[in-house]
């Protein structure tokens, strides 16, 4: 049975060689047209690889499209800043009163960790202050333990990352014999050296910043 079928394809074969010499012929044209059928296998898999790019790059559209305004989505009057958004506040509250509003609001009083952060929010909160008095509490107190100095989630305050203005914190006690035990930022304008940072009296009404996880 094999040997018949071998016999069979060897005949074909030797026909189609033949019949290909006498192109012009209506019959030859119809069985030329055949012959592309047989791929070439280096043209095969690149077609396969394209598809399979194609694929993944409309599948990676897809997922972008989907996904990044939804990491980018901060509630209304909030603003956008990877990877967080955030609140600069036109009314003023003492700290603790600040703590606790950004926590109704979904956030928490900014947590600042990194030099490009700081520098956002020197740039910004500049470009808002009305006046040089016009500061903002930030997340930090050393309420606790004088010097000592907690951001809101209990993380220490690291010194690479600290941007006290020069000389502060000095606690100073004049205006409250506690000390100063919060702090807040801003320089009308903003800086150069983007150290903005001074310990303040927590009773004293301030703007705020408050900052939230972006999410859909
Ligand atoms: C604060 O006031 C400015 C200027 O009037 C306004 O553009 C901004 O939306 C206000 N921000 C908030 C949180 O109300
Ligand atoms: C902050 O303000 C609230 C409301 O006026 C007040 O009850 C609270 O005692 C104040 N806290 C401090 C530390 O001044």
């Amino acid at each position: 049975m094999s040997e018949v079928v071998y016999v069979d394809l060897k005949l074909t074969r030797h026909t189609l060689i033949e019949r290909t010499d006498h192109a012009g012929d209506v019959d030859c044209q119809a069985e030329v047209g055949v012959k592309p059928r047989r791929c070439n296998p280096v043209i095969v898999v690149l077609v396969v690889l394209c598809v399979l790019l194609m694929g993944a790059v409309i599948g990676l559209q897809v997922l972008w499209n989907n996904n990044c305004p939804k990491h980018r989505a901060c509630a209304i009057g909030w603003e956008y800043r990877w990877p967080s958004c955030y609140f600069f506040s036109n009314d003023t509250m003492n700290w603790t009163q600040s703590r606790d509003n950004c926590v109704t609001m979904g956030g928490h009083l900014v947590i600042i960790d990194s030099l490009l952060e700081q520098t956002f929010l020197d740039d910004k909160v500049g470009a808002v202050m009305i006046e040089d008095e016009n500061k903002f509490w930030i997340g930090l107190t050393d309420s606790d333990k004088e010097d000592s100095w907690l951001w809101v989630d209990n993380t220490a305050l690291e010194v690479t990352t600290s941007y006290w203005i020069t000389l502060e914190p000095d606690n100073w006690k004049t205006d409250n014999p506690e000390g100063e035990n919060c702090a807040r930022m801003g320089e009308k304008g903003g800086t150069q050296n983007k150290r903005t940072w001074l310990d303040f009296n927590c009773k004293k009404p301030q703007r705020r910043i408050c900052e939230a996880v972006s999410s859909a």
